[in-house]
This record gives C-alpha cells, structure tokens and sequence, in this order.
C-alpha cells in the first residue's frame, strides 16, 4: 500500500523521486522519505504527512547544486502498519551501521522473532516498524555484496514485500525483490528506475521489466541483473508501457475523481472495444482463453473481491443469474480464502480487483487454484499480481486510476460482466432476439454514461442539500442494491459522512430506526419490475421526515414523493446500473467537495490494500 521510487543513473536524483512520489502518493500518504547516495555515505530525509513536506525539507537542507550531484536515490510514500505515522516510522531504514537503506512495500510477519534476535545482539531499533528489522537483518547478513546479502535476509523472512536497498560500499548499484508487493523495473538510456507501479515510470521510459515473486534484481544505469532467492539468473521479458504521461495527471480537473468520473464515457467505450458482436448478439472475449466446452460445463459461478469490486460482483450475479441463468454466488476475498469454501471443477471463479493486488483477493485466486476450479480475473492493471495469478479473463482497460475513491474501475468491472453475461447467456438461454437486444443496450453504453454527465451541475445542486446531513441512506432492489452500497460507500469514503446501503426492503427490518427528519435517503427508483415497491419504501421513509433524493427513469410517471431528483436514460434495470452509479458518484463528489474533504486522498485509506 506503500510506494516506491528508485533511480540510478546519470541525472539529479532527487527531482526524479519527488516526481515519482507524487505520481505514488495515492498509494499511501501517512509520510515520506527518500535517501540518497554520496560519495561515501547514505543522506536521508524524512518526514510526516503529504509529500509536500518531504519537498519543504529537502528545499531547506540540500541545495539545488548539491542535488546536481546525487544521481542514485530510494524514495518511499508510507500507509501505516506497523507503528504510527511519526517521522521515526517514516522510511527509509537504516541498518546498524547506517551504510545500508532500504524502502519497503508490504508487511514482514515474522518481524517480531527477527527483531528480537537482532535485540539479542545489541542493535537498538529506531522505529516500531517492521521494515527495520530488515534492514538491520541485510546489514546482519553482509559480507561485501549487497545482493548476496538481501537473499540471504529475505530467506529468513515471512510476510510480503517490495524493497529497494542502497549500501554506501556499493554506490554502483541498488538491490530491488519483491514477493506479494508490486514492482516495476524501468530501463532509460543510461539509467534505470524502479517504482511499485509504472504511473511513477512514465515520465522517464515506456520500456519496464515486471519482476515476479522471488525476484531480485541487481540495477545500475546500463544492467538489470534478475535472480531468484537461490541466486540463480531469471530471464524476464521487456514489455511496453503504452502510456502517456497524460494519464496520470489532472489534465484541468480539480480532483484526479473529477476527472476519472468525466472519463467514463471513454473508459466503459474502452471496455467494450472490439468485444460486442452486434450481428450475433454475443460478446467476445478471447483473454477468457476457454473453449465452448468449459463455457458449457460452468454450473456455478463465484466471484471474489472487495470494495467497490465486491459491489461490482454483486451487480454481476444478476447479470450472470437472469441472463445466463448461472447460479452464481459473491463473496468477500477474504472470508473466501478462509473459510474452507466448496468448489469444484464445475465452478468458474472470477476475481475482480482494479488494481490486481489486493492481497486478499490474490490469496482467494490461490485458494480457487489448489481446489481445481477454473480461474478468471477481471483486472483494470496489465502485469498486475492477480492478472498474472489468473492467467486468463479480460482486462476492463480503464487507464491508471489514480483516485482512492475507485469510480472508472467499477463502471468498466460491470461493463465487462454484463458482455461475460452476454456470451454465457447466448449459448445457453437467451433467444436470439433477447441477445441482440442486450448487445445493442451494453453498445449504447457510452452515451447513456454522458446522458448522466451532463446533469453534473444539478447532481452539484442536490449535493449542497446534502452535504449539510452527516447522515445518508441509499436504497436499491436487485441489481440497484449493490449499486446503492456503492453509493454508499463513495459517500463515505470521501466525505466522512456516515451513509449506509440497504436493500430497500430490508429498512423496516431496523434501519428505519436511524430516520430523522431531513436525513437524506437516496432512492434507487429506476425503471424495473419492481419500481412500485421500491416506492413504497421510499414512501416509509418519507412519512419518517427523510429527505428523498430520487434516481428516476426518465419517461417514468412523476412523483411527489421526491425532494430531488436525478434522471437516468431509459434502459433495463441491468444496463442502469451503470449510469446509476455515476450519478451516485457525481453526488459524493460535490458533498466531498462542499464539506472541504480531501478526495483524492481520503483520510486513512491508500489505494491498493496489498495487506491483509
Ligand atoms: O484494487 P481492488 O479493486 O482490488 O481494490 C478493492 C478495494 O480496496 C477498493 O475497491 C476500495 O474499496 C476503494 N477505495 C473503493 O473506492
């Protein structure tokens, strides 16, 4: 959840690694630090919070003629585990004889046992991370060769981790490894970078190396030397970025949110791309890499995930169960991956994840493996850990999101199961007309995405009500329930107000106890088969003082029930869950933005959760 930046090369080290840090700092932004290679010793600077601070006292300290003169570096941006955000628990590390550094990614598990041997030998730890004892255990393990030296450590540890080392004897060279946490090796002409993932790269070369579980690279300017944790040489291939440095800035928006929300019409286009086969009413999916006969043997399908992927699921187990008449069930990563779950042969299992590491989701793809089912990933990062873990399913192509807040991601995961629907559905229950029905709906897709957009200015209205509660409710019926938990969950996640999603039914069960006069319920009342109940539901809520905010079909007969309004385009109930979830997006933007929140970095959260 941490990130990191390396570089070494011929240019000034330290503009390479505030820049790199900056493009990571969605990835955790509790502190920062970077170090930096002299002549004979490691220079180390850190501090607590933003990035920003970390720039202020590097300003103050070194001057721009001495920084001229480094040109090998480590930096890192930290989301707290072990210890808090102080400057002491900020990396990088030292060792004990402060020759060696090290920026890490990930969590050690058996830190406690090493530190306590280390103890045991006299070293007097500086921080309460878990991060030290590695790096005092590489100094511990070094007999004049870095690389030699972090194999060594990184074989008496458990847990997870991507590292970058410097060693001041060894100013030629930095050691990098990871296991579980993301690393990308970048090769310039003359120099060579590291970062946890290539939004930090793209500024300085499109050419990248992803290193694989066990890896450890030795990298100067000219070389990268990759091994396993038996010293023995990796071959890994050289892949293109094929991104613009454009992607991952702001490009005029306010909030990197704004920007990916505005983006949505492009990103489910992207999606779909060349995967909707309009003649035939089916979808094609050729990274699924399954013949008909394994699409014809799925008895049951269980899709994994958390978060907004999780919600992103769920709207798929109604696509999968009314279009493909697939049975399918959705659970948490987490509890999956632990609980011993019943799969076989017959299941298909499909793992969504935006960022391709989320540790739990990752552990549930392992789980799937060793019980023999058939695996699928529906990943946004390319050469991300779960995309390669899987080994098959389709990439939903939204571009880097660099928001915590995941908004893009979640509109391309329902795009692309509702075109897994479509191709199940077509070879099994689904007329011939039903499916060119479905294929022509998901193709309009783009457009019903800018119908939404362009209420932005009134979604901005409605939030300024809104935003003056610091409670919320959302309500939805079938596929609009998990759209209602992910309204939800945006709201809170960047505006801090409590908000809680409900099954619209499911409120006289208890929450309806929470009502207050004036609390804002969002009601999910789309055209569907069920639109009268969920008006009723909104109707109980009203005769409790709730204040309705009501996503409406337009066409559909007015009401009188609601206090404001957001309309969607026509469409079925399925295919609106995508322009629903826009404008549930829109509306936690501006409450975020009227309530002065920090939304592209919300407080205590960091964009991949590679911890458990
Ligand atoms: O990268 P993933 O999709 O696997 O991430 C899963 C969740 O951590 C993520 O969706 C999280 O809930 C977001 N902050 C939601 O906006």
């Amino acid at each position: 959840m941490c990130g990191i930046i390396g570089y070494i090369g011929t240019r000034p080290a330290t503009p390479i690694l505030i820049g790199g840090l900056k493009r990571l700092e969605y990835r955790g932004y509790d502190s920062a630090g970077l170090a930096l290679l002299e002549p004979k010793s490691i220079l180390t600077y850190r501090s607590v919070g933003k990035v920003a601070h970390l720039v202020e006292k590097v300003r103050l300290n070194l001057t721009p003629e001495r920084q001229n003169e480094l040109t090998v570096g480590i930096a890192h941006t930290r989301w707290a585990t072990h210890g808090a955000p102080t400057e002491a628990n900020a990396h990088p590390h030292y060792d004990k004889s402060r020759r060696i550094c090290v920026v890490h990614n990930g969590i050690i598990e058996n830190y406690r046992t090493i530190r306590e041997k280390l103890q045991a030998k006299g070293h007097k730890f500086d921080s309460d991370t878990d991060t030290e004892a590695l790096s005092r255990l590489i100094g511990e393990c070094y007999r004049g060769d870095l690389r030699k030296a972090v194999i060594n450590a990184l074989r008496q540890i458990e847990g997870a981790y991507g590292i970058a080392v410097l060693c001041a004897d060894e100013p030629d060279k930095m050691v990098v490894a990871r296991k579980g946490s993301p690393l990308v090796i970048g090769i310039g002409e003359g120099e060579c970078l590291v970062a946890s993932d290539p939004s930090a790269l793209v500024a300085h070369t499109q050419r990248v190396i992803y290193l694989d579980d066990g890896d450890v690279a030795v990298i100067t300017p000219d070389l990268v030397d990759i091994r396993n944790l038996d010293d023995e040489p990796i071959e890994r291939n050289v892949s293109e970025l094929g991104l613009d440095v454009g992607a991952v800035e702001k490009g005029g928006y306010e909030h990197f949110m704004l920007k990916e929300i505005f983006e949505q019409p492009e990103t489910v286009r992207n999606a779909l791309r060349g995967r909707i086969d309009l003649k035939e009413g089916t979808a094609i999916l050729s990274g699924m890499n399954a013949t008909p006969a394994e699409l014809a043997e799925i008895a049951r399908i269980i899709v994994v995930g958390c978060g907004t992927s999780l919600h992103a699921g769920m709207v798929g187990e109604f696509a999968f169960e009314d279009v493909a008449g697939i049975s399918t069930e959705v659970q948490q990563a987490a509890e999956f991956r632990y609980r011993n779950p019943i799969v076989d042969r017959n299941d298909m299992v499909i793992a969504i994840s935006q960022s391709g590491e989320t540790a739990d989701t990752l552990a549930a793809i392992r789980k799937a493996k060793e019980k023999g089912t058939k695996v699928f990933g529906l990943v946004n990062v390319v050469g991300s850990a779960i995309a390669r873990e899987a080994g098959r399913g389709v990439f939903i192509h939204a571009g880097p999101e660099i928001s915590v807040a995941s908004t893009k991601a979640f509109t391309g995961q329902v795009a692309v199961l509702l075109l897994m629907a479509l191709k199940l559905g077509r070879t099994r229950r689904l007329s011939n007309e039903d499916s060119l029905k479905l294929a022509q709906e998901i193709n309009r897709l783009p457009e019903l995405v800018e119908y939404v957009l362009k209420q932005n200015d009134a979604i901005a209205k409605v939030a300024e009500r809104m935003a003056q509660s610091d409670h919320a409710f959302f309500l939805g019926r079938g596929p609009m329930h998990p759209v209602a938990l992910e309204g939800a969950l945006k709201l809170k996640e960047i505006s801090y107000v409590h908000a809680e999603g409900y099954h619209a039914a499911e409120m006289k069960h208890g929450p309806i106890a929470l009502l207050t006069p004036g609390v804002p319920v969002v009601v999910l009342a789309n055209h569907s088969p069920v639109l009268d109940k969920v008006w009723s539901n909104a109707e109980e809520c009203k005769a409790r003082g709730a204040r309705i905010i009501a996503v409406v079909t337009e066409g559909e007969p007015k009401t009188d029930l609601a206090d404001d309004t957001i309309v969607l385009p026509p469409c079925s109930p399925l295919v609106a869950t995508i322009p629903a979830a826009v404008a549930l997006q829109l509306l936690a933007y501006h409450v975020a933005r009227l309530r002065g929140c920090s939304i592209d970095q919300p407080r205590n959260l960091a964009k991949s959760v590679t911890v458990e």
